[in-house]
């Protein structure tokens, strides 16, 4: 196996986008930023050099890292962010899955720009389990706004309102046809009669979303880094978080064709968000064509259209023989319930007018500890006051009031877990996807409707995902086994849902035979922060 080496500089970069050249936080001056590219098995070393002034640090997304808690990213939670001017290596290994993952900032919004592809193919000799692709085309989908994304978060959400919505979706940092400036579209070449592997990301910080392409169908063969069996559809429908690798078999007549994007807006009622409802276009052109042909249109869903996103989620599964089986029997079996209310504001927080929107699960809204120390900092430094153990099972009792916590569920190494996520009717009622740290779960039944309380699972071919987009007003069971020693955020990837208190973690504590047990953290990690140098964003 190989060491895949990187340096990411993290810094202000010029765009023309809309129209207007706007200063955004990337990656090497890059849109999406760089591609990882990275065989099963192979070591990683990023160096994220920060000149940027703001914190930062980069989540891997979908990386299990095993043994390497420390190199996961999220800020406060496996690290202290990193500082203006300073640096951090990442150093972890890609090992037990394939697929299309990606990294992004974890820290603040900066995750609208700063994002990419993380690839993982198989290792030399092995092969994929369908035919091989002839060609693979990454697709990173985002959100663009033409403020910038601190200023929107702070104005927003921690002023106690829902955030402004983005102002255009992109393909691979591009716009495309139907905005201002419409020639800044990407265009895919392909070969015709070639089988096109679709790696497509959704790095958008607020929407769910659809992506067709004009003509064509596809063949879904992964989601979030793990095998699926063929599912075929005319519509990918892509949660903020996850992936979906897809192939293409380009037969249809030589020309070209639009790719499109849009918002599968989950709320209801829809009138509670003004939602992005600008459809994002790119060009699959057949090669030897000319790029000038007026390409054909998807008939996009409608953006309500709840049933096709359903159908999509139901139907996929696992791939089997291809990863490992569903564990059995459950030690620990939790509800884990959504829920939306109302908080005073954190008196920090000048903008807040008394209350401020809030999220819990089982009515804790957690709150990141600090800026002392990330909870992995202080798990692996023995300080005390910076979490509490204290995450309830659940689901609260009924009228139980939300309360702010920094509350971890510890799990014994090894331990097999079930959840039931619960995502209660409310007004509005919206799909959460739901994101864990450190795995791949299960996906053992899930459904619309209050959870019937009995439901048959699906022991045999489950699908495996790190994001679970669980239906407005509905339900979703997930099993994984605590493997992986360390402190693992599990949260709605709706970014503004996070400072609202989402989310959890869970303590995943060291086995006790070797190769079980955390190694020491390597010397150059940050994980009790230092108070005086800690800007404030
Ligand atoms: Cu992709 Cu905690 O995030």
């Amino acid at each position: 196996a190989a060491t895949a080496k990187y340096t990411f500089t993290v810094g202000s970069m010029q765009i023309n986008q809309l129209c207007s050249s706007t200063s955004i936080i990337a990656v090497n001056g890059q849109l999406p930023g760089p591609s990882i590219e990275v065989n099963e098995g192979d070591a990683v070393e990023v160096k994220v050099i920060n000149n940027s002034p703001y914190n930062v640090t980069i989540h891997w997304h979908g990386v299990f890292q095993l043994m390497t808690p420390w190199a996961d990213g999220p800020s406060l939670v496996s690290q202290c962010p990193i500082q203006p001017s300073g640096w951090y290596t990442y150093r972890f290994s890609v090992a037990g899955q394939e697929g299309t993952l990606w990294w992004h900032a974890h820290s603040s919004f900066l995750r609208a720009t700063v994002y990419g592809a993380f690839i993982v193919r198989p290792r030399a000799g092995n092969a994929y389990p369908f035919p091989a692709p002839d060609q693979e085309v990454p697709i990173v989908l985002g959100e663009w706004w033409n403020r910038n994304v601190v200023d929107v978060e702070n104005d927003a959400v921690l002023a106690g309102q829902l955030p402004a919505q983005s102002d255009a979706f992109t393909v691979n940092g591009k716009t495309g046809l139907l905005y201002p400036c419409a020639n800044d579209t990407f265009t895919a070449v392909v070969e015709p009669n070639a089988r096109v592997l679709l790696r497509v990301i959704n790095a958008g910080l607020n929407s769910h979303l659809f992506f067709k392409v004009a003509g064509h169908n596809f063949t879904v063969v992964a989601v979030d880094g793990s095998y699926t069996s063929n599912l075929n559809t005319d519509t990918l429908v892509i949660a903020p978080g996850q992936t979906v690798d897809a192939l293409v078999s380009t037969a249809a007549a030589p020309g070209s064709y639009y790719m499109a994007v849009m918002a599968h807006d989950t709320m209801s009622p829809l009138t509670f968000a003004a939602s992005d409802t600008s459809t994002a276009t790119a060009i699959l052109q057949y090669n030897g064509t000319s790029a000038t042909a007026t390409p054909a249109m998807p008939t996009m869903p409608s953006s309500s259209d709840s049933a096709t996103a359903n159908a999509f989620y139901f139907g996929l599964r696992g791939l089997a023989g291809t990863g490992p089986a569903v564990p059995a029997p459950v030690d620990v079996s939790m509800t884990i319930e959504l829920g939306l209310g109302q908080l005073p504001c954190d008196p920090s927080q000048t903008k807040c007018n008394g209350t401020a929107a809030a999220a819990a699960m089982n009515g804790v809204s957690f709150r990141l500890p600090g800026p002392e120390a990330s909870l992995l900092g202080a798990h692996v430094n023995g300080l005390s006051g910076v979490f509490t153990t204290d995450f309830p099972d659940g689901p609260p009792p009924s009228g139980t009031a939300m309360a702010v916590g920094t509350k971890v569920k510890k799990l014994a190494y090894n331990s097999v877990v079930e959840i039931v996520l619960q995502n209660p009717s409310a007004v509005p009622t919206e799909n959460h996807p739901i994101h864990l740290h450190g795995f791949n779960f299960f996906v053992l039944a899930q459904g619309v409707g209050a959870f019937p309380g009995t439901v048959a699972y699906n022991l045999v071919d489950p699908v495996a995902r790190n994001t679970i987009a669980v239906p407005g007003g509905g339900w979703a069971v997930i099993r994984f086994v605590a493997n992986n020693p360390g402190m693992w955020f599990f949260h709605c990837h709706l970014d503004p849902h996070v400072p609202m208190g989402l989310g959890m973690v869970f303590h995943v504590d060291s086995g006790t035979t070797p190769g079980t047990t955390l190694p020491l953290p390597p010397a150059d990690w940050v994980g009790v922060c230092d108070a005086q140098n800690y800007a404030t964003a």
